[in-house]
C-alpha cells in the first residue's frame, strides 16, 4: 500500500486511550502534522548510519510514525512500542508492515530482547516523561542508549518548558538539548534531544 493509499487515523481509538489510561496519553488529541515533521526531522538528523530501524516510545495511534515513514519510505525501518492494545491495532492497521512491538517502553530493553532486536539508531520518545519517576525515567534512558552506538540521541518532546527527564535527578552523565518549539501544535511542543555526556556521534 502507497503512502497516499493508507488510510488517514481515525481519533476515536486515541480518544478511548486517553480515557483509559489519561495520564499515560496526556492528552486526548495525537501530535500536529507540523510536531511530527519536526520529530522526524530531529530524529533523522540523529540517527546512526546502519545501526539499525528509528524506536519510537509511545507510537499513540501514529502521528509520528507517519512522518517517520513518510520522509524516507522507512515503514520496515521504523518500530513502534506502544503499550495500550487498541492503540497498537490502530497502528497495524494504519501502516501494514511496520513492526508494533506491544509492552512496557519503560522496560524497553526487555521489549527490544523479546522482538531480537540488539540495535536501533535513533530513539523518538512520546512517553510522558514529567509524570514519570526519576528513577524509571532514567532506567528507560539506560536501556535506549545502551540499543544504540555511541553517541545516539533520544529525540523527545513534552508540553512542558524544563527537560522532561532532568539530567541532575538521573544516575546517567545526560546532555540535555533544547531542540526548540512547535507551536503549531495544541499546546505547543518542546523537542529536546539528549545524549550520554561526552558521547558525540563520529564525524
Ligand atoms: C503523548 S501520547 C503520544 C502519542 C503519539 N506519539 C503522538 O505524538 O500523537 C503518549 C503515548 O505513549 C503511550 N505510553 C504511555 N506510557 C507508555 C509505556 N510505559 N509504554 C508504552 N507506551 C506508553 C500512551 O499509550 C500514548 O499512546
Amino acid at each position: 500500500m502507497s503512502i497516499d493509499e493508507r488510510p488517514l487515523s481515525n481519533p476515536l481509538p486515541f480518544v478511548r486511550g486517553w480515557l483509559r489510561d489519561p495520564v499515560g496519553v496526556g492528552l486526548p488529541f495525537p501530535s500536529s502534522g507540523a510536531t511530527a515533521r519536526r520529530l522526524a526531522q530531529a530524529a533523522f538528523g540523529a540517527a546512526i548510519p546502519g545501526a539499525g530501524p528509528i524506536l519510537e516510545l509511545g507510537a499513540g495511534t501514529g502521528a509520528v510514525t507517519q512522518a517517520l515513514v513518510e520522509n524516507r519510505s522507512w515503514t520496515e525501518r521504523v518500530v513502534a512500542v506502544e503499550r495500550d492494545a487498541e492503540l497498537c491495532r490502530a497502528l497495524e492497521r494504519r501502516f501494514p508492515g511496520l513492526q508494533v512491538l506491544r509492552g512496557d517502553a519503560l522496560d524497553v530493553g526487555t521489549v527490544l530482547r523479546d522482538a531480537g532486536l540488539s540495535s536501533v539508531s535513533a530513539v523518538v520518545s512520546g512517553l510522558p516523561m514529567r509524570a514519570i519517576p526519576a528513577g524509571a525515567a532514567g532506567r528507560c534512558y539506560a536501556a535506549a542508549f545502551a540499543a544504540m552506538p555511541a553517541g545516539g540521541a533520544i529525540i523527545q518532546y513534552t508540553y512542558g518548558f524544563r527537560p522532561p527527564v532532568d539530567p541532575k535527578r538521573t544516575r546517567l552523565a545526560l546532555e540535555a538539548t533544547f531542540v526548540g518549539r512547535e507551536w503549531r501544535n495544541f499546546p505547543p511542543m518542546g523537542i529536546w534531544r539528549y545524549r550520554l555526556a561526552g558521547q558525540h556521534p563520529a564525524l
